[in-house]
């Protein structure tokens, strides 16, 4: 048996977890995020002070977890880190408490991509979701379709173009007057709206699209935004009009991402599909997405609210992957701002 921390600090959650087990049976011990709220004030993150708050706050989340977990610092195997994307002070934070605690212990050292935790987060709850299946990942920087043969083998189908599913949530919150990150907000006005009064074109959505098209799985969500924006402008009553415009703008994306996860898992001929990220926290898509996925036998997998957004126990979940492989970081780990997940095989 293994039992590996896992922190994460690239973007506005501090978050530790520890978790033990070998292969796909691994058990979560404890998982402790701290949300920095400041960034509401700012109506997105600001780089500086995400940064500095997780300089303040890793220590005691730490902490946290190995007490919640009921171990001490000496039964833990490895440290796993997130050291890319992300913002670069901000995984500075975590990379560098990573190495410090590993050396000190004389314990490997692990760096873990960010989105390969999303993908690993919804087997930590769903034994089944493993692979081979069809991934959407779905946060506030990423928007990434994969087919995944294997852990570890990752066939990248289609990313976005131009702004991420959750930016574009967070955008059209922001047109809309709602607080940030407004990804919830919309879903809850959306409920109120009706969804006959606006339509909104879905993007790269054509009926006769081929698999070799180069826009077949790519995702494009600007000119979605476009249109919220323009009817914002010409509403005569935007209080009375902003549920309706919400419920055109999610019905829009859900239907491409919808489409484009249908597609993927038609192509490959997979049984399971896999969502991820902050955006599978939206229940309407998921509805949606099992609606249209159950009627062909498949099944949909999505992690709950706490795993589906930013969390230390899917970098220590996607870490046992790594370290079973025998992969472990030096104490020259660095941390990127952007970078591709690993394991991708050719399209
Ligand atoms: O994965 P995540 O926690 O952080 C990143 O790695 O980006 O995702 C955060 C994103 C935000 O854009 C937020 O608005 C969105 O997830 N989000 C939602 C919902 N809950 C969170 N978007 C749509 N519907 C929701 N219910
Ligand atoms: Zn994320």
């Amino acid at each position: 048996m293994t039992r590996i921390l896992g922190i994460e600090t690239s973007c506005d959650e501090t978050s530790a977890a520890v978790l033990e087990g070998k292969g796909d049976q691994v058990s979560q011990k404890s998982l402790v995020i701290l949300s920095q709220d400041v960034h509401r004030v700012f109506g997105g993150v600001v780089p500086e002070i995400a940064a500095r708050a997780h300089l303040t706050s890793i220590v005691p989340v730490v902490e946290r977890a190995i007490e919640e977990a009921g171990i001490k610092l000496d039964d833990l195997d490895a440290v796993a880190v997130t050291n890319t994307p992300g913002l670069v002070g901000a995984l500075l934070v975590g990379v560098s408490y990573g190495k410090a605690l590993a050396f000190s212990r004389g314990i490997p050292l692990l760096g873990i991509h960010h989105m390969e935790g999303h993908l690993f987060a919804a087997a930590l709850e769903h034994r089944d979701a493993v692979p081979p299946f069809t991934a959407l990942l779905i946060s506030g920087g990423h928007t990434l379709l994969l087919d995944v043969e294997a852990w570890g083998k990752y066939r990248l189908l289609g990313a976005t173009r131009d702004d991420a599913a959750g930016e574009a949530f967070d955008k059209v919150a922001k047109l809309l007057g709602l607080p940030y990150p407004g990804g919830r907000y919309v879903e809850q006005l959306a409920r109120e709206g009706n969804p006959k009064r606006f339509h909104f074109a879905r993007p790269m959505v054509r009926k006769n699209a081929l698999p070799q098209d180069d826009d077949y799985y790519a995702f494009s969500f600007s000119g979605v935004k476009t249109a919220v924006l323009n009817a914002v402008r010409g509403s005569k009553d935007i209080e009375a009009d902003k549920a309706d415009i919400a419920r055109a703008f999610q019905d829009s994306l859900i239907d491409t991402l919808v489409e484009k996860t249908w597609r993927a898992a038609n192509a490959f001929s997979r049984q399971r599909v896999v969502l991820g990220g902050g955006v599978a926290c939206n229940r309407t898509l998921a509805a949606a997405m099992r609606t249209r996925l159950e009627a062909e036998g498949d099944t949909v997998f999505t992690p709950s609210p706490r795993l589906a957004t930013d969390n230390a126990a899917m970098i220590a979940r996607a870490a046992f992957y790594r370290f079973e492989q025998g992969e472990r970081a030096g104490l020259d780990l660095n941390a990127y701002a952007s970078s591709p997940i690993p394991g991708l095989v050719a399209a």
